[in-house]
């Protein structure tokens, strides 16, 4: 039996929120259908935000509508900043959202205008007000913030207490601007399961260093619940400045398979999405199978 992964996808959210110009719903649609015909099981497909602060997440409520009619056993999720973003989600048919709130004070107020205080305040309420809705947390600047330089473990082990008091099961730990080294995700990764064992924990990296693909596979080493990557290694944070993109799906997913892991899905048909997204969308892809031409390929 190899052991697997679970690949969570999450361009259609991290990779377009940083795309300027808007891309049409139905070439978000496409490269939705693209990414579940190649097997990947659980997508971010958008996010519930300010469409003044994202404009280019205004159509979230129809991304989400016709995800749901058209694959209703993929786990599709979405980003939520506030209660707001929570009552659209539930509005909408979503059963999962991650709730962002920053390890660091600072990024917190750039990023969602609110102190960690009022952000926790608030996640009470979400949860209180959605029981039914699975609230992941999603821990931004987890490693490091671009105010505030490196986190220290303490900052996130204190900022994690308070998410077990409200009853997160679930925390997606984000190195929002690439600033981890792999010694540091070893470290973080192994002290949080040691210290709350009973929460999942997720891996979503930036490869701002070109750490990223080192970075995210010693996460899933540490034995992650899932990691998020991004297709065409599309992403960054339009709130953190110097950011740059997520690790890319299908390098990373063509990396697991050589190494003996199984991750269900089709690598072939993802790298054709991946140029598919290439082709549509005005973004920054940092991938490296896509820029590789078809004479260089062994498979
Ligand atoms: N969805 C849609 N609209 C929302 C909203 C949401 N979740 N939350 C607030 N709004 C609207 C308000 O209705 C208001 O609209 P109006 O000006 O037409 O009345 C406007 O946005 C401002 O609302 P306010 O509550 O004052 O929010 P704010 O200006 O303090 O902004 C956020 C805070 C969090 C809503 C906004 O900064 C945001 O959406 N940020 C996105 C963060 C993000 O996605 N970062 C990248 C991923 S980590
Ligand atoms: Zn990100």
């Amino acid at each position: 039996m190899k052991k697997q992964v679970c690949i969570s996808e999450i361009g259609p959210r991290d990779g377009f929120q940083n795309v300027e110009e808007f891309i049409p719903t139905e070439v978000k649609l496409r490269i939705i259908d693209g990414i579940i015909a190649s097997g990947v099981k659980r997508v971010q497909i958008t996010s519930f935000v300010s469409p003044k602060a994202i404009p280019q997440m205004q159509d979230a409520g129809e991304v989400v509508t016709e995800c749901l009619h058209k694959y209703p056993d993929t786990s599709f999720y979405a980003l939520v900043p506030n209660l707001r973003g929570a009552e659209n989600a539930a509005k909408h048919g979503l059963k999962e959202v991650s709730a962002v709130i920053s390890v660091s004070e600072s990024h917190n107020m750039a990023n969602v205008k609110k102190t960690l205080d009022e952000s926790f305040a608030q996640l009470k309420e979400m949860i209180d007000s959605f029981p039914q809705m699975h609230i992941i947390l999603d821990a931004a600047t987890a490693f490091g913030c671009p105010v505030q330089g490196i986190t220290p473990y303490e900052s996130l082990k204190s900022y994690m207490e308070r998410a077990r008091v409200l009853g997160i099961d679930s925390c997606t730990v984000c190195d929002t601007i690439g600033a981890a080294s792999p010694n540091q995700v070893r470290e973080y990764f192994t002290q949080l399961r040691k210290d709350f064992p009973e929460i999942a924990f997720g891996a979503h990296i930036h490869d701002t260093r070109n750490m990223g693909m080192f970075n995210t596979f010693v996460a899933v080493e540490c034995g992650v619940s899932h990691v998020e990557v991004a297709l065409g290694g599309l992403g960054g944070c339009p709130f953190a400045q110097g950011a740059s993109g997520n690790t890319s799906t299908e390098d990373f997913v063509y990396m697991l398979h050589d190494m003996g892991w199984g991750t269900g899905i089709d690598f072939d048909k993802l790298l054709a999405t991946a140029m598919y997204a290439k082709e549509h969308v005005q973004g920054n892809f940092s991938g490296h199978h896509i820029n590789i031409t078809r004479n260089h390929r062994v498979q």
